[in-house]
């Protein structure tokens, strides 16, 4: 079986929790769980599912530790590659930039070739503007842990089973 790899920062806490709950709602599958801020070309692309952890920081911008890692990925040849992403934002506190890191990754990653799966629909937000959106759909599974924190679990649930199709 593929091992599959959850990329997070290990500094991020609600990112981290999420990645726990996905590898949790997974169960058996062999995930490995690696740092973002430890993260290099032969390891992102040693693996062939790959779902990575992006909240959105500054005012609709990448955090630093994927910022950094954006010009290494602007060299790879990611065809063939299935990538899932989940984001996390604060649609109240940010309503024009509501999930941008999301976005901003998926467009680098879509660029290069990927095939970006696990998108889900943007029903049951309230925002103004997302770089994330495709569509009425984000490109990838929307986490707001300050405003719908309730309903993570089930989200992380229904995106599971989600990925579990689209990953075989
Ligand atoms: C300074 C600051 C800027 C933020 N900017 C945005 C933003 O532009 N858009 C958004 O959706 N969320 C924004 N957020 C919310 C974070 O994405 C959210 O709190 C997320 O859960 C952080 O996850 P982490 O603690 O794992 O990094 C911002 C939060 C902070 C503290």
């Amino acid at each position: 079986m593929n091992k599959t790899a959850i990329i997070y920062s290990f500094n991020s806490r609600k990112t981290g929790k999420i990645a726990e709950k996905i590898k949790e709602a997974f169960g058996d599958d062999p995930f490995v769980l690696i740092n973002a801020e430890e993260l290099t070309e032969e390891i992102f692309t040693s693996f062939d599912q790959i779902i990575m952890g992006v909240p959105t920081w500054f005012d609709g911008e990448l955090p630093n530790y994927w910022d950094e890692f954006v010009p290494a990925l602007e060299d790879l040849d990611l065809k063939g590659k299935r990538i899932a992403l989940y984001g996390l934002g604060d649609q109240k506190g940010y309503p024009e930039n509501f999930l941008d890191g999301l976005g901003i990754m998926a467009g680098i990653l879509e660029e290069r070739g990927a095939s970006l799966i696990g998108f889900t629909s943007a029903e049951g937000y309230e925002f103004e503007s997302s770089r994330a959106l495709r569509g009425d759909h984000f490109a990838g599974l929307a986490i707001d842990y300050e405003n719908q924190g309730s309903m993570n679990k089930e989200r992380v649930a229904n995106w599971v089973s989600q990925l579990k199709k689209e990953f075989s």
